[in-house]
Order: C-alpha cells, then structure tokens, then sequence
C-alpha cells in the first residue's frame, strides 16, 4: 500500500553519511569534479551551488600562463571526446589572487591540480599553494598526454608511464608540503599497479584514476588528423570500463585512497566506481554536456544509500561481489 494512504514513509528515514576522509582530507561527500572539466569553478556557478561538491578540482596550475595547443583541440568521438588542449591555464599568480579567494569565499574544499615539467616546478606550485591557503589538497598531474611528445610514439612520454619517475616526483612533493597529496596517473600502461604503488612508496595520500587514453582520429576527406596536436586523449564513456578495472586492479594492492573518474555520467557510474575500489570519483567530461551533472551524482548516490538501506558511502567501497 503506497506511503500517503498507511502514513508510513515510502523512503527510508535515515540519512546516509556521505563524508569522507580522503587520505586526510575531509569531504562532505565523496563526489568531486576532474581537473580540466570544471574551469576553476566560478565558470559553474551560475549553474548550481558549487560548494555542495565533495571538492572542486581546479583546471592543472603551472608556474607561468599557458596558452596551450592550437585548435582545433577538441573532437567528438562515438562515445567520447578527443582533446589536445595542452594544459591551457591561467598560471598560479593569477589563480592566487583571482580564483582562489572566489573559492574560499564559496567554501569550497579545493583540491588543486598541478602541473610542472620537473620536480622543482611542482615543488614550487604545491608550496606556494599551501603557503597562500589556496588549496585543501594537492593533485600532481604526471599523466598529460597533450604537452611531451606523445606523438613521436618513441617510448614513454609521461612521468606516470615510468614507475621510478613517479616515485621521485611524489618524494619531491611530499616533502614540499604538509598537505593531502595524490597523484594522477596515466592509464597508458601495461600495469597501473605499478606506478600506483609508486605513489603510495613516494609517501602520496592517494591516486587519482584515471588520466585520459592516448587517441587520435582521421578527417578521410582531408586526410589531415582531426586534431591539430595530431594525438589527443580520450574521455567519457567509451573509457569507462577501462577505468573501472584500473580502479579495481590498484584498490587490491594499494593501502592509500582512490578517486576514480573516466566516463562518469550519472550515480549508478559512480557506484561502479565505489564498488569497484574507489573511496572518491570524479565528473569529468559529462559537466560539458550537463553543467549540474555532479551534484545529480551526490543527489542520486545519497538516493542509492537510502534505497538500499547502506548507513555510510564508505560501506559501498570495495563491495563488489565477485
Ligand atoms: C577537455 C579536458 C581537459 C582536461 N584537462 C586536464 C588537466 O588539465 N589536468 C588533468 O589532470 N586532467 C585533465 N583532464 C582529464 C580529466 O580530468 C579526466 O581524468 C578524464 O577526462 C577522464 O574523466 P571523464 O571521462 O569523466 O572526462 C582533462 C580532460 C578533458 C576532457
């Protein structure tokens, strides 16, 4: 009989705990969005509160503006999009004195996602981020494919391809800074296990899985690549599965924290990636195509909880039944 005519709720009464700890950080629930997808925030706004996130993770911060590759950058793909953006970014100055302080005053927890193209460059971002307040968290990107020379395909072409390059940048960082750090990786690898437990050797708080997929795609009229930078990477739907095993493999070996990202669209892919292993996930490319899409995420995972009767989200991760 339904609920309005016996007086007893149809929905369970409990409200499920969404907070996490994520390798030190504290999130109020564990939905955040993936670097590069979400601007530096502010860009949503309009659309929804920002700060209801778990985090917001910022677009990947050097030392000095970037202008990044030429267009075009951006291709559709059956299920996906190829980008070869090549890490366009405002710099830290300006992050610092324009972005952040909208993001504090928001009360947004800031994961911030940084890139360098040595050691030292990285040890200076994670520094004066911490130094200046401007983050909750550090995300070492050591996975982009769209700035070294993936395209010359003649051996690895990003730091997290070589397990004892992530160690040596993660050791530089850790000992940079006070703050959680995880390290996002490449899913272009034989082995994610690998440099995962790189990560974790290095002394990072967790990993971040996973980067895009190494792709490109021909115009047959032109012949000429689709993308000016030739080779992009993949994301969205079509690289889900692919991610969810990498979650899976690295949850069995790893002590230290998942976010998994790669082709969420709605609560039921984020579940997969909770079951799977992952303590956290991430809403990428799916924020292009629906800017709310993250917060119908935290919206729909807090339903899942209550449907089923799960007291906490931290009881979903590693549940998979195999
Ligand atoms: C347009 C675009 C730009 C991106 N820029 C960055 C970046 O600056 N730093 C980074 O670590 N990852 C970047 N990524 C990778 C995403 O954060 C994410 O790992 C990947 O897209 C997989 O998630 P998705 O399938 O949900 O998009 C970018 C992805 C896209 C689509």
């Amino acid at each position: 009989m339904p609920g309005w005519l016996t007086g007893k709720p149809t929905i369970s009464p409990m409200t499920p705990d969404l907070s996490i700890n994520l390798g030190g950080l504290a999130m109020k629930n564990p939905v955040m969005v993936a670097s590069g997808t979400f601007g530096y925030g502010q860009e949503y706004d309009r659309y929804f509160d920002i700060s209801k996130l778990g985090a917001v993770c910022t677009k990947s911060l050097s030392l000095n503006v970037r202008a990044g590759n030429k267009p075009p950058r951006l291709v559709e793909t059956p299920a996906g999009l190829l980008n070869a953006i090549g890490l366009q970014n405002v710099g830290i100055d300006a992050y610092l004195r324009e972005k952040a302080p909208y993001l504090r005053k928001k009360g947004v927890t800031i994961v911030a996602n940084i890139y360098g193209h040595a050691p030292d460059e990285y040890v200076e971002l994670a520094r004066r981020l911490e130094a200046e307040g401007a983050a909750d968290a550090i995300e070492a990107n050591l996975s982009c494919p769209n700035v070294h020379n993936a395209k010359l395909a003649t051996g690895p072409s990003m730091v997290s391809q070589v397990p004892e390059q992530v160690a040596e940048y993660t050791t530089s960082i850790r000992s940079a800074t006070k703050l959680p750090l995880f390290i996002k990786l490449t899913p272009n690898v034989v082995n994610i296990c690998e440099p995962a437990l790189a990560a974790q050797e290095g002394g990072a708080n967790g990993v971040a899985l996973i980067n895009t997929l190494l792709g490109m795609a021909i115009d047959t009229e032109t012949r000429r690549p689709k993308l000016a930078n030739i080779v992009g990477g993949l994301s969205g739907p079509a690289i889900r599965p692919v991610a969810v095993k990498m979650v899976w493999d690295a949850a069995r070996v790893l002590k230290i924290p998942i976010i998994g990202m790669g082709g969420i669209c709605i609560a039921a892919d984020a579940i997969e990636f909770l079951l799977a292993g992952a303590s956290s996930v991430a809403v990428g490319s799916m924020s292009f195509r629906q800017p709310d899409a993250s917060l119908r995420v935290v919206e729909g995972v807090e339903a899942y909880l209550r449907q089923h009767g799960i007291p906490t989200v931290s009881d979903l991760v590693g549940a998979i039944r195999v």
